[in-house]
């Protein structure tokens, strides 16, 4: 997907790949406002950490450029409006409120209206090159982690398709191949809402790689048998501590990998970072019925059965081998580790 950008800014609109039309057709969708953008988030239209930041960056972008007021503070109240409406479409990623904040602070640092609106889109356009840059600075702090290349198994979508472009866990299998290493891709299908299946194994195999599907239940199978070499997954928040929220299902790979020596990595972002929440502290969301239960005429179980659909979880640290970041590689002790290169880099 070298050639593709997920999200991106046309002629005074957000374009972005409609990602609940994928595997069947690649299509892009275009939004002329916040609210439309606010929708995109909540649906998955558009998904993944790093996406789901840069789109709201547009989306704030829209909101200054739709405003009719003819002063900074006007535009910047409108702004703020949308901020909250972006904020509330999804809770769990950190990136959506720093994409948000950044943006806003951006803007609000102008005089006139036409400034804050300028200042608005430049903060978001900077945000979307410098997604694609920082992906492939993570790839390359990743792949040497990968010495011999070897199957790598990765769990729900963290590649070109959830950021901008290259990818965070996938970036760092890009980069192994890049590298001239030999790589297989084991993809779980990643159930309810299969972005495995759906993205992962699309995106892979559109860039010609060796990826084969698993159903979720088949991890521990895959860890035994000694399929696997190790694991690389994205990021939706990481603690200071070191604990990671991902995907759902990500905290029993991460449990499997352990009881099979099998080395367990997260790769993201330091927008990806949260240094001040504690783990209860994190909204971890909780998804609609109809996803595990199948809509009206291809229900897969019972009329009113209880449903619980957790989006997230929480993967603890000592459950994790490294996190890969653009900055470098942090290694337990986390609250130590991750603090240095936060001291570093700001
Ligand atoms: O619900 P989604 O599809 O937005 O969840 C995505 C993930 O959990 C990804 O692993 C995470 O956002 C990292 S994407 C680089």
């Amino acid at each position: 997907m070298d050639d593709i950008r997920t999200v991106y800014w046309k002629d005074g609109k957000v374009s972005m790949i409609d990602q609940t039309r994928l595997p069947g057709s690649l299509e892009y969708v275009e939004y002329g406002d916040h609210d439309g953008v606010a929708g995109a988030i909540r649906t998955l239209v558009v998904r993944g950490a790093p996406a789901i930041g840069v789109a709201a960056a547009f989306g704030m972008a829209l909101a200054a450029k739709n405003s009719a007021a003819d002063a900074a503070r006007g535009v910047l109240s409108d702004m703020d409006v949308a901020r909250r409406t972006l904020a509330a479409t999804r809770p769990t990623a950190i990136n959506l409120v720093w994409a948000l904040d950044r943006v806003y602070a951006a803007a609000g640092r102008e005089s006139s209206a036409q400034k804050v609106r300028a200042a608005a889109l430049d903060e978001a356009l900077a945000m979307a090159e410098e997604d694609v840059a920082t992906n492939r600075s993570m790839g390359r702090n990743g792949a040497a982690l990968f010495g011999d290349g070897g199957t790598i198994m990765t769990h729900c979508n963290a590649g070109a398709l959830a950021t901008v472009g290259y990818g965070t866990a996938l970036g760092v299998i890009r980069a192994v191949r890049e590298s001239g290493r030999p790589v297989r891709v084991v993809a779980t299908e990643t159930r309810p809402v299969q972005q495995g299946s759906r993205l992962t194994a699309f995106e892979l195999k559109h860039d010609g790689f060796d990826v084969s599907l698993i159903p979720d239940t088949a991890v521990g199978y895959s860890m035994a048998g000694g399929m696997i070499d190790g694991v690389v997954v994205g990021a939706d928040r990481i603690l200071r501590t070191g604990h990671v929220f991902n995907k759902i299902g990500t905290y029993q790979v991460a449990t499997m990998a352990q009881r099979h020596s099998v080395p367990f990595y997260v790769a993201a972002p330091l927008s990806t970072f949260d240094m001040t929440s504690d783990p209860g502290d994190v909204t971890i969301e909780m998804r609609n019925a109809a996803e595990l239960v199948g809509p009206e005429g291809r229900r897969t179980a019972p009329e009113g059965i209880g449903v619980i659909n957790p989006a997230f979880d929480m993967t603890p640290p000592d459950l994790i081998s490294a996190i890969i970041t653009e900055a470098g590689v942090a290694r337990p002790p986390y609250e130590r580790s991750i603090a240095e290169l936060f001291t570093a880099n700001f």
